[in-house]
């Protein structure tokens, strides 16, 4: 085949979304694509693409291509997957939509079906939905991992797995796990992976609230197990060790009077604790520890570990889940103050459970402010040192540089955009046959509304402050985005088959 040295359109979609748009999360920095490029060569802006680089970065994005039915919110955007591979000094790039049912459907009625977040659900056009909150859309935008080779997108509020071809970015229709997928209530955002074996939860408004769940490496579902909540709660994330699964309860949920009424608002009950289930990977529902904490929300935990009888989670606790309408800035700043990382004051955080005791004990790790932390994949379940985290632009969603906290010294290193320049999560690429844990490279994609262009950046992830290694050009600006992971060519079919990714990627 030949290389597409330069981008390539695959696809345009129609977009409905009002000329004159003024919604901050559909334009500027969240302005959303219409179009599907294929690139197998990204032009290196600066630097080099290192040839130890080796792997794909995959990259989910909300972006939405109707208008909401009343008020968007800026996680009910259509899920796209942006992908970078990296093999032997070369690049190659796909964007592609998430072909979920409803983006299907929406884009056939040529508009919006089912109601956002932020809308009650009786807006719905449709008897048939998706969502722990039930007639949502499964737009699988929220984040993406890989597990037997293929790329996985999930939404947060529960729903299907969409897999993906993490090279070529062709769907593959739904994960249904031989049969055992749970269709009842969908799996939420951020399953793990660890090794060939993928740990899941779902969450619902109907009793017991909470699941469980274990994949073998042969797609089977070996396990699962109830997690009986006292109501239904809105959990983002969970952690793994070796041995356990850490789930939680957190107080900012459902006020219960209101959801008697079908109306969704979250509230944070400042008085209840926050509670932290730990369950052996296999356990049963008799064998599930539960350990109360200060009370918070947190929506992301980079890491958990085993230490002597303590199970050892880092989290970015949330100082002010519920922040306060301050009268401070426009009213979209306040509208999505919650959003904000500076507002909910979140910050890397680290409880310890002992197993033997019952204690807990919690600590505040820095009063840096961050979220979506990524460690090096290696050590995931296992002690680590660093953690590489977003900072956040003050009151809104944007990311504005990289934090990495090394958890020994307590010793930061930032890298901090330019004005304008907005980052993605941030993965870390461990270099093969790397020993150090920091020896590898952090991958982003920016949105630079100064030369309204977007960016692959790569950096030495132990030297951070440095700034990047290689800046490479995406085929146009694309919108801002969060969740994202990394791959190794060495977990990928075919990588290897041929002469070069990109025609690994054409077989
Ligand atoms: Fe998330």
């Amino acid at each position: 085949m030949s290389l597409r040295t330069h981008p390539e359109v695959v696809a345009t979609f129609l977009s409905t979304l009002p000329p004159d748009d003024d919604h901050p999360y559909r334009t500027g920095p969240w302005r959303p694509q219409t179009t599907e490029w294929d690139s197998d060569d990204l032009e290196v802006v600066a630097g080099t693409v290192p040839d130890d680089l080796d792997g794909v970065y995959l990259r989910n994005t909300e972006n939405p291509l109707h208008p909401a039915l009343k008020n968007y919110h800026p996680f009910d955007g259509d899920g796209m997957l942006h992908i970078v591979g990296f093999r032997d000094g070369k690049t190659f790039y796909r964007n592609r939509f998430v072909r979920t049912d409803g983006f299907l459907a929406e884009n056939e009625a040529g508009g919006p079906l089912w109601p956002g977040i932020a809308e009650p659900i009786e807006l719905s056009r449709r008897d048939h939905g998706w969502g722990a909150r039930t007639l949502m859309k499964d737009a699988s935008s929220t984040d993406v991992i890989v597990h037997r080779g293929v790329a996985l997108t999930s939404h947060y509020q529960c729903g299907d797995l969409y897999r993906i071809d993490p090279c070529t970015g062709d769907a593959l229709g739904k994960e249904s796990w031989n049969g055992g997928f749970p269709h009842d209530w969908g799996v939420s955002a951020h399953p793990k992976v660890d090794g060939g074996e993928l740990l899941y939860f779902s969450y619902s408004k109907q009793a017991p609230y909470l699941r469980y769940g274990a994949v073998s490496d042969t797609g089977d579902v070996v396990h699962t197990v109830d997690v009986e909540l006292p109501g239904p709660r809105l959990p983002h994330d969970m952690a793994f060790t070796e041995n356990y699964v850490i789930l939680n309860d957190f107080p900012l949920f459902w006020d219960a009077a209101l959801l008697e009424h079908n109306i969704h608002l979250p509230r944070f009950h400042r008085d209840t604790p926050s509670r932290f289930a730990v369950i052996p990977r296999r356990g049963d529902a008799s064998q599930i520890r539960w350990f109360e904490a200060d009370p918070t929300y947190v929506l992301h935990f980079p890491n958990a570990y085993e230490d002597g009888d303590e199970i050892v989670l880092d989290g970015f606790f949330q100082g002010d889940p519920e922040p306060a309408d301050n009268g401070m800035g426009n009213k979209w700043q306040r509208a999505f103050r919650f959003l904000a990382l500076d507002r909910m004051q979140a910050r890397l955080h680290r409880w310890r459970f002992n197993l033997v005791t019952g204690e807990v004990r919690e600590e505040q790790l820095t009063d840096s402010i961050s979220e979506f932390g990524m460690i090096n994949p290696d050590y995931a379940g296992r002690a680590h040192r660093y953690t590489y985290a977003a900072t956040g632009k003050p009151s809104w969603f944007l990311f504005d540089g990289l934090l990495k906290h090394d958890l020994h010294t307590g010793r930061e290193e930032r890298f901090a955009f330019d004005d304008g320049v907005y980052g993605s999560e941030t993965a870390m690429a461990p270099r093969p046959g790397g020993t150090a844990e920091d020896d590898g490279y952090l991958i982003t994609l920016t949105t630079d509304m100064n030369t309204d262009a977007s960016y692959c950046l790569v950096f030495d992830a132990a030297r951070v402050a440095d700034g990047p290694v290689c800046t490479l050009a995406l085929p146009e600006r694309i919108s801002s985005g969060t969740h994202s992971t990394w791959a190794a060519g060495s977990e990928l079919p075919r990588w290897r088959d041929s002469d070069s990714a990109a025609a690994a990627i054409g077989l």
